[in-house]
């Protein structure tokens, strides 16, 4: 048994992982999450009070950061600002969690003595041309496009120095888009379900050959907890699962699940600095930690995402108007 900090908690991923953990291992669990827009207790719902404990707090509060990790024995950073439009409306709470937040993180890791693995995107190697036939790699270099990829890549530096220069025990992992349930409706895929369901139609940026490398969010969670389990200090893992598709092909797939027309959508104002291609080579997590993905199917996984939110709708529903209105504004 070992007690994990997982910051970032009731988010998309970090609340999959939480259920994750319960579901497979003996491992207590504490949440720290800011219940920022993206934060949702539900996510947590039903999970036994004896293996997880909730705290509501900021990552780059520093007192309340000592006194998480000095009882923790491994802390698992998924808390951020994670959304790409937003960080083009207002980059400053990027700043502030994704480089204030994991310094903070780092410095109580450091002073603690305690295990780090650090949750980050493919995004802060910038994109690849459609026809490169290419993928990231761990060597890749750092070109983010975004505030928000840019703050990650930056999160990502300061956890590699501090584990050459403070000899803090960290890991890194870089993943590519995660789809899955309790996914927050702003983002690309849970937006469109969710607009079908409310008798509206799905909005495409552009003309949607944008490609993502599309993976489920269990295949990520138990990517993490293998290199949690054995992967190497200092090293960086890249977490993907060969899942590539252009977005016009993902609206049409969802609309098809849907019973709907697949031209059934609207094209709406493309993203500033829209990144053209993400797309992962996961080899080294593949060859030395034994990892492979169980969701397949991509088809089969969205099927099962878009019966999710079918049937969680009170979940998702208090956010919807908002984030509509909100991209309205945008022309999106
Ligand atoms: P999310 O936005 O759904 O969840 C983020 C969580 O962090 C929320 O619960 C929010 O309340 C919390 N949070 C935000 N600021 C905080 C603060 N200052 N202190 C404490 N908690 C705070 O995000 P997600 O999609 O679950 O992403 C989780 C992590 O995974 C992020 O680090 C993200 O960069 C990374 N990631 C996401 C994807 C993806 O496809 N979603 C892919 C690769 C990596
Ligand atoms: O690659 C990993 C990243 O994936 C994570 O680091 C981010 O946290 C996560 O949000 C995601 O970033 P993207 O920007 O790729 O995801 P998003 O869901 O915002 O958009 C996916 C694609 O769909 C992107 O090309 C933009 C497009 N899009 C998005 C929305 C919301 C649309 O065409 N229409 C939309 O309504």
């Amino acid at each position: 048994m070992t007690s994990f900090l997982v910051t970032g908690g009731a988010g998309f991923i970090g609340s999959n992982f939480v259920r994750q953990v319960v579901a497979t291992t003996d491992h207590r669990v504490t949440v720290v999450d800011a219940l920022t827009y993206a934060g949702n207790r539900d996510s947590l719902a039903g999970l036994p009070a004896d293996r997880v404990r909730f705290v509501r707090g900021d990552v780059a509060d520093a007192d309340l950061m000592d006194e998480l990790v000095a009882d923790a024995e491994v802390v698992v950073h998924f808390a951020a600002e994670s959304h790409n439009d937003n960080s083009l409306r207002d980059p400053s709470p990027f700043i502030r969690t994704n480089l204030v937040g994991t310094f903070t993180l780092l410095e109580a890791c450091r002073r603690h003595d305690v295990r780090l693995h650090h949750i980050s995107t493919d995004e802060v190697y910038g994109d690849l041309e459609l026809d490169d036939p290419g993928k990231f790699t761990p060597e890749t270099a750092y070109r983010p496009s975004s505030p928000y990829s840019a703050s990650k890549a930056g999160s990502d530096h300061l956890v590699r120095a501090w584990v050459r220069s403070f000899g803090v025990a960290a890991t890194l992992s870089n993943c590519s888009n995660n789809y899955g349930p309790y996914q927050h409706v702003e983002k690309f895929i849970p937006r469109q379900i969710t607009n079908i369901l409310d008798g509206g139609r799905p909005k495409l940026y552009g003309a949607g050959a944008n490609v993502r490398d599309w993976i489920h969010v269990e295949d990520h969670n138990a990517a993490v907890l293998a290199i949690i389990e054995r992967g190497r200090i200092g090293e960086t893992y890249l977490i993907g699962a060969d899942g590539e598709k252009d977005n016009r092909t993902v609206i049409e797939t969802i609309l098809r699940l849907m019973g709907r027309p697949e031209d059934g959508y609207d094209r709406v104002a493309d993203r500033s600095g829209h990144d053209l291609r993400y797309a992962i080579d996961a080899s080294k997590l593949r060859d030395e930690l034994g990892w492979t993905p169980r969701y397949r199917n991509f088809e089969a996984g969205l099927a099962a995402t878009v019966d999710w939110y079918r049937n969680n709708e009170a979940w998702w529903r208090p956010q919807k108007a908002a984030v509509e209105a909100a991209y309205a504004t945008r022309g999106q």
